[in-house]
């Protein structure tokens, strides 16, 4: 959550900093400010609730020129959303900006006595107090000096009033990444406010000291002994951070699933096999085993509920899912014999990085499945495969779960190979079905025309319900949360057989019903429950594969993905659920890309 950037170089700070944050705005867009030398060193701070483009209209009338500033997009924790809590914070000679949570503020609240110092509600600007308490000249020492008393997690770039033209910088946790490119020095929460300026960058290693200057980057462990930070190459370019002529990042990240499906799988394919030998994860790690735990958060998480529906039935071992946010409190049942499959677009949600470290406590073998190249989760998982679905802005995920999926796919179908489960005809049939399964969304790419018509009637109605049955209920449960997150109607997902234990009493008239149909062996019990709602005056969406034949006013809409094995019917179905809630939010007027209270990466518990 929170964006940030600093910048110190021969450029214009102003438009760097505020089109860094423009890019970064996806992370949190509740306020925004920058703060700045200017060209007689003086330090200013500007900084507004709302969006980037406010802070955009007040810093380009002030006309300020700028070489060496810092600048901070917010998503709310500690306080409200007020002009005071917006960062940057000043504290004395010390200016901060913060993205994490700082667990002991309030005891350092009271041991620094500083109640009747704060302007804002935020834990940052208790750090920014503590750290001007401890600065005597040496922003160095002072910052190792306040990185021993910060309990919690955090990013912070600093400033101080008499080391014009630098920036500092710490993390724990909370991520940051830096590049010193020929426009300059670049420090930033992540990679997309970098790309305009340089594919190499490193990530700055936790509990390390960053210093930048116009001319240089330089990184110091506590002790203050020089760190070289391996450098990385970044395998983007501008134009996956831009729209490209779509109205929302959310429908170019729809149309790149095909695209992204193949960057992820084909490099991955040896003879037409799964072949995971370039990402270093052997076959043993499968075979040895005796269960699979996948962890994660949100759409991740429902990406495993998919995998799990796959998996259990070839492997014949448990395969559990937990949400990260549970599992990280609890006493697993997780050992030596098995797999933990952590899930993660961005590899930098709080709750997953906990659950993970709690499983290899366990003494679990994990395994990262993550689209963010270097990030935490990535580097503290024994092994990592990841998806390269390129950057993902709009923060409803879309291309990153199908790619999550693929990725799963790939590893239930390496594993079924290598404990005997598959053939390896069988394997090789199984890979060109998920590969099949790409046409099948390009289709439903291009199409478009039934979920625009659907999402007319949606948007008249409070509720919506998604009903499926093995597969279909693993797929319809990212259904409800893609519609709920960015249309803000209440959506549900329920196994179609569990709804009349309860649910059913909230089916009346014009209730939309989304049932999806796509497994074979229970067609006809779903049929069963479609026909239960629409007794019961619902309107029916009927999702179901072509040539399948349904009796006359069963539903009001009937979509049709093309034919498909069962087992991949997945894919152009999460198409369509995507472009449902799409244009759900679209025919509301809402902000598609940047949804009310959300944030993209949740480093915050
Ligand atoms: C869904 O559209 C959300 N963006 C959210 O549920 C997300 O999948 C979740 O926060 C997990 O994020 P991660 O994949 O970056 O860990």
């Amino acid at each position: 959550m929170c964006g940030i950037i600093g910048y110190s170089g021969p450029l214009e700070a102003g438009s760097i900093l505020l089109g860094g944050l423009s890019q970064l705005e996806y992370r949190g867009y509740d306020s925004a400010g920058i703060a700045y030398f200017d060209t007689s060193s003086k330090v200013h701070v500007v900084k507004k609730t709302g969006k980037v483009a406010r802070l955009k209209e007040t810093v380009e009338v002030m006309k300020a020129s700028s070489h060496c500033g810092m600048g901070h997009t917010r998503w709310a924790t500690h306080g409200g959303v007020s002009d005071e809590n917006a960062h940057p914070h000043r504290a004395g000679r010390v200016t901060l900006i913060h993205n994490g949570i700082i667990e002991n503020y309030h005891s350092l609240t009271q041991e620094f006595h500083l109640e009747s110092q704060l302007i804002s509600q935020t834990d940052s600007e208790v750090a920014a107090w503590v750290l001007e308490s401890f600065y005597s000249g040496d922003p160095k020492e002072a910052i190792r000096k306040l990185a021993e008393r910060m309990d919690g997690a955090y990013g912070f770039c600093i400033m101080f009033d008499d080391h014009p033209g630098e920036i500092y910088a710490i993390r724990n946790v909370s991520p940051l990444v830096a590049a010193y490119t020929p426009s300059g020095a670049l420090i930033a929460s992540d990679l997309t406010a970098l790309i305009p300026y340089t594919k190499r960058y490193f990530v700055v290693p936790e509990q390390h000291i960053v210093k930048l200057t116009g001319y240089k980057i330089s990184v110091f462990d506590l002790d203050g002994a020089r760190v070289m930070p391996e450098m990385l190459e970044i395998n983007w370019n501008m134009d996956a951070a831009m729209k490209n002529g779509f109205p929302h990042f959310m429908l170019k990240e729809i149309h790149e699933q095909p695209e992204a499906m193949k960057n992820t799988i084909l490099p991955r394919m040896t003879k037409g096999l799964p072949d995971f030998t370039d990402d270093g994860i052997p076959d043993q790690l499968f075979e040895d085993c005796r269960e699979i735990h996948m962890i994660a958060c949100g759409t991740a998480m429902h990406a495993g509920m998919v995998a799990k529906a796959l998996m259990e039935p070839v492997l014949r071992i448990p395969v559990t899912v937990s949400i990260a946010s549970e599992f990280r409190y609890e006493d697993p049942l997780v050992d030596e014999g098995t797999l933990v499959i952590i899930i993660s677009q961005s590899g930098e949600t709080i709750d997953t990085l906990a659950a993970l470290g709690l499983a290899k406590s366990y003494g679990a073998k994990t395994l990262a499945i993550v689209n963010v190249k270097g990030s935490t989760i990535a580097r503290e998982s024994d092994y990592v495969l990841y998806t390269h679905a390129g950057p993902e802005i709009a923060v409803a995920s879309t291309k990153a779960y199908s790619v999550q999926l693929a990725a799963l796919y790939m590893i239930s179908c390496r594993m079924s190979l290598v404990r005997g489960k598959f053939t390896r005809e069988q394997a090789e049939a199984f890979l060109t079905g998920l590969l099949d399964a790409i046409p099948a969304m390009e289709t439903m790419i291009e199409r478009q025309l039934e979920e625009k018509h659907l999402a007319a009637h949606l948007i008249q109605q409070h509720d919506t319900f998604f009903i499926g049955r093995g597969l279909d209920y693993a797929f319809s449960l990212e259904g409800a949360l893609k519609l709920k997150e960015i249309s803000y109607i209440h959506a549900d997902a329920y196994a179609a057989g569990e709804l009349k234990h309860g649910t059913i009493a909230l089916i009346s008239q014009d209730v939309p019903v989304i049932a999806i149909a796509t497994q074979e062996h229970v067609f006809a019990k779903m049929i069963s429950n479609v026909r239960e709602v629409k007794a019961r005056g619902a309107f029916v969406i009927l999702l179901t594969k072509e040539h399948v034949q349904i009796d006359e006013g069963l539903a009001d809409i009937h979509i049709k993905i093309p034919h498909l094995d069962d087992r991949f019917t997945v894919f152009p179905i999460a198409v369509i659920l995507q472009l449902i809630a799409y244009y759900a939010s679209v025919g509301k007027n809402l902000d598609v890309d940047q949804p009310r209270n959300l944030a993209k990466s949740v480093t915050v518990e």
